[in-house]
């Protein structure tokens, strides 16, 4: 596999995967790359140079098996991992991301929400118990949690992210609208669904 694999790349990965998984369901055995290419509106050697970053997985005159390259890209995403997930801020996105089952199906296990709004600590939401903040650096550490989700006003979401940077949580997966910086080996990711929306508005406008 190439070392260096660039952010454009990564971020095609999920969309291949989540391609393969609808055409697993299809029926669909095998696709060549002009085919996949057809479905992603994605050039096909551009989809060709992708998979060459890890090596490729097709074969000259035959395409790509579905179910293997669905496999490997779960595996070189890391979803054959289970990840412990912690989310700050017991709101409207916290308690639906709690909520969501579909996260937990893929190996992001919402373990413990936490709040700082003495109403909402000590609630229960599908088993889980809203905590208090003060209760945030012990279970964090117990618990080995994996993943900070951070679901606050972004005036408190750089506090939140410095105290997981501290207890050595690599992945942060940020709502709040703002841009959390930290440490080189932390990886952050920044969640702007109104990003998504304003294109529609710009598109329904435009096009
Ligand atoms: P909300 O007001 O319903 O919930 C925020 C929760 O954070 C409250 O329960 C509050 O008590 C808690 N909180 C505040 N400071 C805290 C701290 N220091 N530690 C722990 N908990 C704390 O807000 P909502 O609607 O859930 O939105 C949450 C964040 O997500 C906001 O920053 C909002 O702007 C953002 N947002 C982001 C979107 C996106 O596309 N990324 C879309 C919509 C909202």
């Amino acid at each position: 596999m190439d070392k260096y694999v660039s952010e454009a790349v990564i971020r095609r990965l999920p969309k291949y995967y989540r391609k393969l998984e609808e055409l697993e369901a299809r029926g669909v055995e095998r696709i060549s790359s002009s085919e996949l290419s057809a479905e992603m509106e994605l050039n096909a050697s551009q989809i060709r140079r992708d998979f060459n970053c890890f090596g490729g997985f097709g074969q000259q005159g035959y395409g790509y098996q579905v179910k293997k390259l669905k496999n490997e890209l779960y595996h070189i995403l890391g979803l054959d991992q289970t990840y412990r997930c912690a989310i700050i801020g017991a709101g409207n996105i916290g308690r639906a991301l709690l909520l969501y089952k579909g996260f937990g199906a893929k190996g992001f296990h919402m373990d413990a929400i936490f709040d700082i709004n003495p109403e909402l600590i000590g609630q229960q939401m599908e088993g889980v118990t809203i905590r208090s903040m003060f209760d945030f650096d012990t279970y964090v550490k117990e618990h080995q949690i994996n993943v900070g989700i951070i679901c606050t006003p972004s005036n408190t979401a750089q506090e939140i992210c410095d105290k997981f940077s501290a207890l050595g949580v690599r992945a942060i997966w940020n709502f709040a609208p703002c841009e959390l910086k930290g440490p080189e080996w932390m990886c952050i990711e920044n969640v702007h669904l109104s990003d998504s929306l304003y294109t529609l508005a710009y598109r329904v406008n435009n096009e």
